[in-house]
């Protein structure tokens, strides 16, 4: 991808991962959209940085997000590339029967969240240059958490849903995949202060030098979650899922 001279849009930009990456790229001289729910995180993220936007959407709002998207591509014709980060993890007990709204919330905006918003992008970002979509998925997409089968399953369709359209639009809109380990964010209660979890700067840091690489990588993986991401090929998924399962 191009480093600088770019108009991004990262949804969930309001905190945590998307936050920490709209900072970086804003830093990097590029003109930054950020998406949420809540207006406050937006507003205090944008705060004091000019070529910074913010609007209020939901993803799961299928009806929103089509006037959303006609909306913010005319305020900002030169949009050339959707981050696709907002995304939601809960916790599941699924060995008895249990209320499932929790796992339908994590499908509507894990899955179909960037699977809308890629859709009512598409033809736009096709007539831009050095366009991309950059799609957030998990190493959980790799070797699934026992804790959340349904959280590891959407990440594996978003794994899934980015392979198959990169070749498709190959030459028009770069497809790139960003992978990333456990890091301490807010995804789940205390995850911020977990030591276990990967520092939020030294992920956002180490991701950034992957992608102003000489050939952006179509995969960006850290190389803290190598081990999830190579677990099958080198034959130590079952090793890896033993030890999720001691965590679940
Ligand atoms: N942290 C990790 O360990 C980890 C590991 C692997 C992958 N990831 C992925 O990284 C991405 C970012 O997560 P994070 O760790 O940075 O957690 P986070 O701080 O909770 O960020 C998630 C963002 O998504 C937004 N969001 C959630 N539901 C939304 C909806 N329906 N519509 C629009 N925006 C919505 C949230 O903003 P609002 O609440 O204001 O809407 C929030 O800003 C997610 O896709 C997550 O699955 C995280």
């Amino acid at each position: 991808m191009k480093n600088a001279g770019n108009t991004i849009l990262v949804t969930g930009g309001g905190s945590g991962i998307g936050q920490a990456l709209a900072h970086r790229w804003h830093d990097a001289g590029n003109h930054v959209i950020i998406t949420g729910r809540r207006q406050q995180v937006l507003n205090e993220t944008i705060a004091g940085r000019e070529r910074m936007a913010a609007y209020v959407l939901d993803v799961t709002a299928a009806n929103e997000v089509e006037a959303f998207v006609q909306q913010v591509v005319a305020e900002h014709p030169q949009l050339n590339i959707l981050v696709n980060n907002a995304g939601i993890f809960s916790p599941e007990k699924v060995t008895s029967r249990r209320d499932i709204a929790s796992a339908e919330r994590m499908i509507e905006t894990n899955i179909l969240g960037p699977i809308r918003m890629t859709n009512a992008f598409i033809d736009h970002l096709s007539a831009q240059a050095d366009a991309a979509i950059i799609n957030v998925s998990s190493g959980l997409a790799f070797v699934p958490y026992p804790a959340s089968p349904t959280y590891s399953a959407t990440k594996a369709a978003i794994h899934s849903f980015t392979a198959a359209i990169r070749p498709l639009l190959k030459g028009k809109v770069e497809v790139i995949e960003i992978v990333p380990p456990q890091v301490q964010t807010e995804l789940s209660p205390g995850q911020s202060a977990d030591p276990n979890s990967m520092p939020l700067d030294a992920f956002a840091d180490e991701v950034m030098t992957l992608l102003h690489a000489a050939n952006t990588p179509a995969e960006v993986c850290v190389e803290r979650v190598r081990y999830f991401r190579e677990a099958e090929a080198k034959g130590q998924f079952d090793e890896a899922l033993q030890m999720l399962v001691r965590y679940s």
